[in-house]
């Protein structure tokens, strides 16, 4: 080794040892001729000095030495005087004084610092990734993910959990994106897709009997990218075999707290964690990935709007639809700019406007269609949403999906305003019983709304043939501070009843057998019942970690428009490469 200790672990305890150290020059500062400089490598920083008399070469390495350059050090570790020392550093109270300095390699000044955290443009960032890898927090938070996946990898080992790698190259894995695609040289005009997920491999380990399996696995996703998606993201994929709903929940419920209290200084809001319904999750939230760090719940008010005398109001419920109000606890000073960038905000998501209502502390109402109700109208509403004295009532009245969307986002607006989203905090909560089918009205069919393997709630069988839309399915999922960090269900394993799913999602029976065909088959020898989950270890993690967004927490991430700045992909290929794939370009820019 080129190093016989880390620099980060040094301590008074090693006063007058030597030491072999290697690392990067984190800054560097000249004292009136007597050189300083911390070391950095993996574990931390030293200090580090030179006699200029008692070691005039290591001194004149020093002085040469800039930020970045990578150095081999030999040294005596000594305690700093009294006053030097320096209480923010673990190695604060000590300094290595250099009989040997020896420049491994120089380096040119890097376009952004790294020896502190602050604000750098993303894109350089992603350019230099190598370098931004090299700073504090992206040191730290890929470090944490290392823990994370090995925290999971014990805990699922230690109860009968194995490890499979499923392939990469294989056959369309709908979970509701585009495949990315890959053509086959061999097979002209003929495609890999990548999986979107494990989903089918790994019911087919199940039909296999392997019983539990696992896999930190690649999923692929070719869709619209938000701070918290990524083209290629990682899941911790699970499934097993003779379970029901329970027992996949409790078994992921214990290894996420233990995972939380392990790996994290997190607090966890609340365990066990609360279940919700699908219903109860969109009543009172308006979402099925409700952030119950705050409250501020959606309150239905239609029956009394209904029988008011604002028009917007009695309209929209005499139209089926329905009005909807949040109330934001001493929101009665926001102005009326704030109000505006409010009611933006809900128009973003379909609504026509926001009704407001400001209950000021003085008693002064003021508001945007008071007016049109008398007193006793008023007060109903005031009533209803438990309101006090310098509260602010925002409603939105359309129809529920609308009113819904709106207002989940404006309460999301309103916890950040109010400060109520803590990081530092997480409110993880089960959301079941989902309807298992959504309507695409311009196909003019059932679409599954999470994968259609699900199977329904067994009581909700027979709803299959006579009215799928109320039908739900036994689907799982894991909400944490607002995001959906875990997807999984019992599956469907009998023939006739997958059969059933692919003929209401409008699959023919042809096409079901090209794609599924071999799930069909495997059905028919002996699947057991099964049932599983995947969370989403780049949300995890980014949770973990209180980052913003899951770029943070993956090494070599892509920006929002799916490309690597650093290796500039995706890129144009050969046109060999292209001939021998069977493919033509017919438009972009070659
Ligand atoms: P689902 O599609 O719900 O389920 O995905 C599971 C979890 O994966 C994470 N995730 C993502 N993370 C980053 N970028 C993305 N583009 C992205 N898409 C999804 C989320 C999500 O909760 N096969 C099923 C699982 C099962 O049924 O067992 C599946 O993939 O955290
Ligand atoms: P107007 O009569 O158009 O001036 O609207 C009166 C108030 O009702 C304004 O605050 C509008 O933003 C609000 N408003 C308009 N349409 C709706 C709606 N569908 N839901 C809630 N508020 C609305």
């Amino acid at each position: 080794m080129l190093k016989t200790h880390n620099c980060g672990e040094l301590r008074a305890t090693y006063a007058g040892h030597t030491v072999l150290l290697a690392g990067w020059v984190n800054r560097w500062r000249d004292h009136g001729g007597v050189v300083f400089l911390d070391l950095r490598d993996r574990s931390g920083v030293v200090q580090i000095t030179a006699n200029p008399d008692g070691a005039p070469e290591a001194h004149a390495a020093m002085q040469q030495a800039r930020g970045e350059y990578v150095l081999q050090i030999a040294g005596v570790v000594r305690t700093r005087p009294e006053g030097l020392t320096n209480p923010d550093l673990p190695t604060g109270a000590i300094e290595v004084v250099a009989h040997q300095v020896k420049i491994l390699n120089p380096a040119k000044t890097p376009p952004f610092y790294i020896y502190d955290d602050k604000p750098v443009d993303e894109a350089l960032r992603l350019k230099y990734r190598y370098l931004d890898l090299r700073r504090g927090r992206m040191q730290r938070n890929i470090i944490l993910r290392h823990r994370v996946v090995k925290y999971i990898r014990d805990y699922l080992d230690e109860r009968g959990f194995v490890e499979i790698e499923t392939p990469i190259l294989f056959k369309t894995t709908p979970e509701g994106a585009r495949d990315y695609l890959v053509p086959s040289r061999v097979h002209p005009g003929k495609f890999y897709a990548l999986p979107q997920s494990p989903q089918q491999l790994k019911q087919l380990l199940m039909v296999a009997g392997y019983e539990r399996y696992f896999q930190i696995a690649r999923c692929f996703r070719d869709e619209d990218q938000r701070g918290d998606r990524q083209p290629e993201f990682t899941q911790l994929d699970l499934e097993m075999s003779f379970v029901e709903q329970g027992d996949v929940m409790a078994l992921t419920e214990e290894m996420m707290i233990g995972l939380v209290e392990t790996c994290s200084d997190r607090e966890l809001l609340t365990k066990p964690f609360p279940r919700l319904t699908y219903q109860e999750a969109m009543t009172r939230f308006g979402t099925d990935r409700p952030d119950l760090r705050f409250g501020m719940e959606l309150v239905d008010v239609s029956d009394l709007a209904a029988a008011c005398g604002f028009g917007i109001f009695t309209k929209t419920v005499a139209g089926g639809g329905q009005v909807k109000g949040i109330r934001a606890p001493g929101g009665s000073t926001y102005s009326r700019r704030e109000i505006d960038e409010l009611t933006a905000l809900v128009q973003q998501s379909g609504a026509k406007g926001l009704a407001w209502l400001a209950l000021g502390q003085e008693g002064k109402m003021r508001s945007s269609f008071a007016k049109f109700l008398t007193e006793d109208e008023v007060a109903g509403i005031v009533e209803r949403m438990e309101a006090e004295l310098g509260d602010l009532l925002l409603f939105v009245a359309d129809q529920p999906k609308i009113v819904n969307i709106a207002l989940s986002e404006l309460r999301l607006e309103l916890g950040e305003r109010m400060g109520l989203r803590d990081r530092s905090v997480l409110a993880l909560c089960w959301v079941v019983e989902f309807p298992l089918f959504e309507w695409d009205e311009e196909g003019r069919r059932w679409d599954p709304s999470h994968h259609l393997f699900t199977s329904p709630m067994p009581e909700d069988m027979p709803l299959l043939e006579t009215n799928p839309g109320a039908a739900r399915g036994q689907q799982h999922d894991l909400v944490c501070n607002g995001e959906e960090i875990a997807g999984g269900s019992i599956r469907i394993h009998q023939r006739q009843v997958q059969e059933k799913v692919f003929e209401l999602i409008g699959l023919d029976a042809e096409v079901a057998q090209e794609r599924f065909g071999h799930m069909l088959e495997a059905f028919e020898y002996g699947t057991p019942p099964h049932g599983g989950i995947a969370p989403g270890i780049d949300r995890l993690v980014m949770l973990l970690a209180g980052e913003p967004n899951i770029r943070e927490v993956i090494a070599f991430p892509k920006t929002q428009q799916a490309a690597d700045l650093m290796a500039g992909a995706p890129s144009p290929v050969e046109p060999e490469q292209l001939k021998e794939l069977h493919i033509r370009v017919v438009d972009g820019d070659r």
